[in-house]
């Protein structure tokens, strides 16, 4: 997703304190600049150490500051001027020093002293730890983080995994296009914040014999983009996926499953402890009415095998007839007639929205167009109608659907 422009005009500095993950930091700085930011590098003395400022500044396309007397500044103010400029600070990779002297509002070089003088209120600032594990878990850290954090500071990750020091456990610092990722839904507004969202997406598959099946082209690529859109605008999702190759979206809840039976049991005694359900899956209206325990065999077969098939519950109904539905949306994927058979598909599911798409034209695509359409009225998006990428229409559609839940519930 680097190559879309979610960080357009934004500016944000990028400070590199004494870690190993600095090598990390180089190629954080490349996605950042691919998605439209402008990144002002910043590095204490401990950085360098490690990577080399005329590598970061031939990455970020500006010269690297390291000291609050670098007296290029015309106010030889530099710590007042990069908060001033900046949309966000970023501290990537945090040390456990450098993170012990944030909680202490010490500002004894420039990176520390920036972070303090930076207006609070409309100059975030976000710090990815990086340390060896037993770093991470000790008391003090763990006080310190907690401190930055009822400061205001969002903590990215860490992540989990191999360490440098040849250990295994908490205190990685999170990918480069982890740490994006994180970055863009921190801009993203909180249209859902704490609503919990149930997403089906992708196939399903019915299993004929144990090497072969009925599937579907569906990519899952909607119901993915839904689920990050609505995780970026602070909702609390699970996604149900089908088989599917796709990456779980950052702060996603991911359930796998093979059949339509599978992700009825996923979903279907879950849905109520949700407010919303977006059944965005292809799901198979019929799976064969008996599996083959062994491959089915050609030699020795004069005719094809015949299969008898049974149908599928209808998971998106079957939620919507729940006592006390969840809000659900349904999708409709057509070859033609689109307005027309929506709306059928709507009053026959009784769900108060349904999202048209034409199937052929978006299985496996990146982009889409789509007609929303509820009881009394239909409008396509994007307005223009013309297919645009699928995180874009999702975004969109989440705030839609963050208007019509207020409006539910006013
Ligand atoms: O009836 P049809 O398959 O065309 O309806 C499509 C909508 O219903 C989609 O939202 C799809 O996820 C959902 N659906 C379902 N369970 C099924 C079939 C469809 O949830 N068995």
């Amino acid at each position: 997703m680097s190559e879309r422009s979610d960080l357009q005009g934004r500016h944000i500095v990028l400070g590199l304190t004494g870690g190993i993950a600095c090598y990390k930091s180089a190629e954080f700085v490349r996605l950042l600049t691919k998605a439209g930011a402008t990144v002002q590098v910043v590095m204490t003395e401990a950085a360098e150490a490690f990577i080399t400022p005329v590598t970061m500044q031939a990455l970020s396309g500006r010269s690297v500051v390291t000291s609050q007397w670098d007296a290029r500044e015309p106010n030889n103010m530099a710590h007042i001027n990069l908060g001033r400029e900046a949309d966000a600070v970023i501290v990537a990779p945090a040390s456990a020093d450098f993170i012990a002297k944030l909680a202490q509002g010490r500002a004894d070089e420039l990176l520390s002293l920036l972070c303090l003088a930076r207006p609070r209120e409309r100059c975030p600032l976000l710090v990815a730890p990086a340390m060896n594990r037993e770093m991470w878990s000790h008391p003090a850290t763990q006080r310190n983080v907690a401190t930055l954090s009822a400061d205001g500071a969002r903590i990215l990750g860490p992540g989990c995994g191999d360490q440098a020091c040849g250990e295994v456990g908490d205190g990685r610092m999170l990918e480069p296009a982890e740490l994006l990722e994180d970055l863009i839904a921190f801009f993203q507004p909180k249209l859902l914040a704490g609503r919990r969202l149930l997403i089906t997406a992708g196939p399903t598959f019915e299993p004929i014999d144990p090497v072969r099946g009925i599937t579907n082209h569906s990519s899952g690529k909607m119901g993915f983009a839904l689920a990050r859109a609505a995780a970026e605008a602070g909702a609390d999702v699970t996604l149900v996926a089908g088989p599917v190759h796709l990456p779980t979206p950052r702060g996603v809840k991911r359930v796998n499953v093979m059949t339509a039976s599978q992700m009825y049991d996923a979903v279907v005694p879950n849905a109520a402890a949700h407010e919303v359900f977006i059944a965005t899956a292809a799901v198979a209206d019929w799976r064969p009415a008996s599996l083959s325990e062994h491959k089915i065999k050609k030699e020795g077969k004069k005719v094809a095998p015949t299969f008898e098939l049974t149908e599928n519950p209808d998971i998106l109904a079957a939620v919507a007839a729940l006592p006390k539905p969840p809000y659900c949306v349904g999708f409709a994927a057509e070859s033609e007639n689109l307005l027309e058979h929506a709306r059928a598909k709507l009053i026959r599911k009784r769900i108060p929205l349904i999202i048209g798409n034409l199937g052929p034209a978006t299985f496996g695509r990146d982009d889409n167009a789509l007609l929303v359409v509820d009881a009394q009225a239909h409008h396509a998006l994007p307005a223009d109608g013309q297919p645009t990428d699928k995180l874009t229409l999702a975004r969109a559609l989440i705030q839609e659907l963050a208007q019509r839940l207020q409006a539910v519930q006013a």
